[in-house]
């Protein structure tokens, strides 16, 4: 049985990219062949400061958005990483197999320690010992995650090999990364080279998934775009960024192709293609941000229901526990 783990962090609003390019895809790997296993990582988000109400804030929000958009807390597990105190305990007896050199050529340490590593917190660099510990906890197979977590998951994957070489047992799995294509890459609405991003200054870049009707149509009649028609052939769209973008997002949310939807409304102008866009977002995004005020004016119904999901999780994650400190040498009383 394969067994499918991501994690997202609850640090923003969830915007059309991260719907887009990754989360509605976690819907879809909800089926009969998989286990899916889906967790809010609020551990990972203390990395950096956070204002605790706004944490906390975020991670119910975010847990209500996945399901909103569609992660059945029935068929999936879906729950907050401090939920089930034993990721932290993995992390710490991986981070006795994990040599400090292999943490401090990650991208991601090196990116946001700067210049001054000595300065960055413990928990930064120790930041994929802990994502090994989600990951291995679970003994997932497949770890669905953007181009930019490549990296980590190889790390996992030396962790895994690490102990079952150490102890000599054929343990944990090395788990797969489930890399998400390129075309579910969505772009800024203000700058078509620069990716959608929770970091980027104005809101005019993004769509929120929380954003109503009104600014939806409005983002997007505003989104920037040059004064040519929608492009009719690939070759034209290739050159111009914000057509590309506003184009993949249609296709995106009408799931179909790029090609089909340059034959229906190539050469269109862009206020004709745009209202049809953020109809088209707008019928595809209400339905979600009215099941997410549902959700949202019920909190007892959320804490039920993540109570149930923390307590299915801490159930594997006991077992694996149990067997990791058997392994290494630690005293079980139970
Ligand atoms: P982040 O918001 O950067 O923490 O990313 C959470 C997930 O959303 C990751 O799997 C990213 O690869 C994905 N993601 C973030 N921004 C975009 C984007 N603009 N287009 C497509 N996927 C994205
Ligand atoms: N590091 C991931 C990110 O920043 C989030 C994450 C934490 C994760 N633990 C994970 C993703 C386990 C997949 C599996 O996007």
């Amino acid at each position: 049985m394969k067994r499918i783990f991501s994690g997202i962090q609850p640090t923003h609003k969830m915007h059309l990219g991260n719907y887009l390019g990754a989360v509605r895809n976690w819907v879809r790997l909800q089926s009969e062949d998989y286990e899916t296993i889906f967790c809010a990582v609020d551990l990972h988000a203390l990395t950096v400061p956070q204002d605790p109400q706004a944490l906390r804030a975020n991670t119910r929000e975010l847990l209500a958005t996945l399901i909103a958009v569609g992660i059945d807390p029935k068929k999936s597990i879906l729950f907050a990483q401090s939920q089930v105190p034993e990721h932290t305990e993995l992390a710490w007896l991986f981070s006795c197999l994990t040599p400090m050199g292999w943490l401090k050529r990650m991208t991601q340490f090196k990116d946001k320690a700067g210049k001054h590593q000595d300065l960055a917190m413990h928990g930064l660099l120790a930041y994929p010992v802990l994502m090994a510990a989600d990951i291995l906890l679970y003994h997932a197979t497949h770890v669905p995650v953007g181009e930019d977590q490549k990296q980590h998951l190889e790390l996992t994957r030396e962790i895994a090999g690490s102990f079952n070489h150490r102890f000599e047992r054929d343990y944990f799995p090395l788990p797969e990364p489930q890399i998400l294509g390129e075309a579910a890459r969505v772009m800024s609405l203000r700058d078509g080279s620069k990716k959608m991003s929770k970091s980027d200054s104005s809101d005019y870049s993004r769509i929120s998934l929380t954003d109503d009707a009104d600014t939806i149509a409005l983002k997007i009649r505003k989104a920037r775009t040059d004064p040519d028609p929608v492009p009719s052939d690939r070759e034209n769209m290739d050159s111009r960024p914000e057509a590309r973008n506003l184009l993949t997002i249609y296709a995106s949310l009408a799931d179909t192709t790029i090609d089909a939807v340059i034959a229906e409304r190539g050469g269109e102008s862009f206020s004709t293609f745009k209202a049809a866009l953020a109809d088209l977002a707008v019928s595809v995004l209400s339905p979600i941000s009215q099941e997410l005020d549902r959700l949202t004016a019920d909190p007892a119904q959320l804490d039920a229901i993540l109570r149930e999901n923390g307590a299915r999780a801490r159930e594997i994650a006991r077992g694996t526990i149990a067997d990791v400190k058997d392994t290494m040498g630690l005293i079980n009383i139970d």
